[in-house]
């Protein structure tokens, strides 16, 4: 049976690795690889307060198994829930990783995601095994009742350039490249849809 339900604590660790595999930005600017990467992102999921944490998750369950997650959050709150996601990971943080971190400093403080009048996709992954089964589209419907439960007329996004599966689908979803920013050697689309 498939259904669609806030995480809980015991979906940590697949919500984790979904949520690390659509973010490779992340493990290339703190240098992290398919382990370290899902663990650091499981602790931040089980701390309040961050873009990654439970309270902002919602999952697609199939027979009991974690098919797919969405982290949604209020734009205006985006900055504070990543500045605490630096705060609690800082015991995860490394020389190493915050040489690389100082370097794109300047890139990342330049970064305005999303505006505060959207709603904003923080993060959609789907199991590998469960994509192309219309998923990721209930995802999105999903986050875009939200923005309106929320009181939100827009849902925004950022993606990267390259990834063309999820530009497709957010562009047949109505979604509106509206900018572009870059980041290390990714460049990243911000996408609007007015709801
Ligand atoms: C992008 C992603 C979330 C899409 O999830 P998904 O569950 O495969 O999405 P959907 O199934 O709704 O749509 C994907 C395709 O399947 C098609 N589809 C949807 N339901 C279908 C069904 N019942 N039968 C056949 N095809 C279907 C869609 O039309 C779409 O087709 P397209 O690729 O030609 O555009 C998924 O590929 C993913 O997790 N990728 C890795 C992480 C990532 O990149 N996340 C996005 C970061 S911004």
């Amino acid at each position: 049976m498939e259904t669609i339900r806030k995480s809980l604590p015991q979906d940590a660790n697949k919500a984790a690795k979904l949520m690390f595999d659509a973010m490779d930005w992340l493990g290339d600017l703190l240098q992290l690889n398919k382990v370290k990467g899902p663990q650091l992102v499981q602790t931040l999921y089980l701390k309040s307060n961050t873009r990654f944490s439970s309270e902002h998750t919602h999952v697609v369950d199939i027979d009991g198994e974690v098919a797919g997650i969405l982290t949604t959050a209020a734009g205006s709150k985006l900055d504070g829930l990543n500045l605490r996601a630096a705060v609690k990971g800082f015991s995860f943080i490394t020389g190493k990783m915050l040489k690389n971190v100082a370097k794109h400093a300047g890139s990342l403080l330049k970064t305005k995601e999303a505006l505060d009048d959207e709603y904003y996709i923080t993060t959609l992954s789907v199991d590998s095994k469960f994509r192309g089964k219309g998923i990721g589209s209930k995802l999105m419907d999903l986050a875009e009742k939200l923005a309106r439960e929320n009181g939100y007329r827009k849902c925004s996004l950022t993606v990267d350039a390259n990834n063309e599966k999820a530009r497709r689908l957010y562009n047949q979803l109505g979604y509106v490249e509206q900018s572009q920013f870059k980041l290390m050697h990714y460049t990243f689309v911000r996408m609007v849809k007015s709801l």
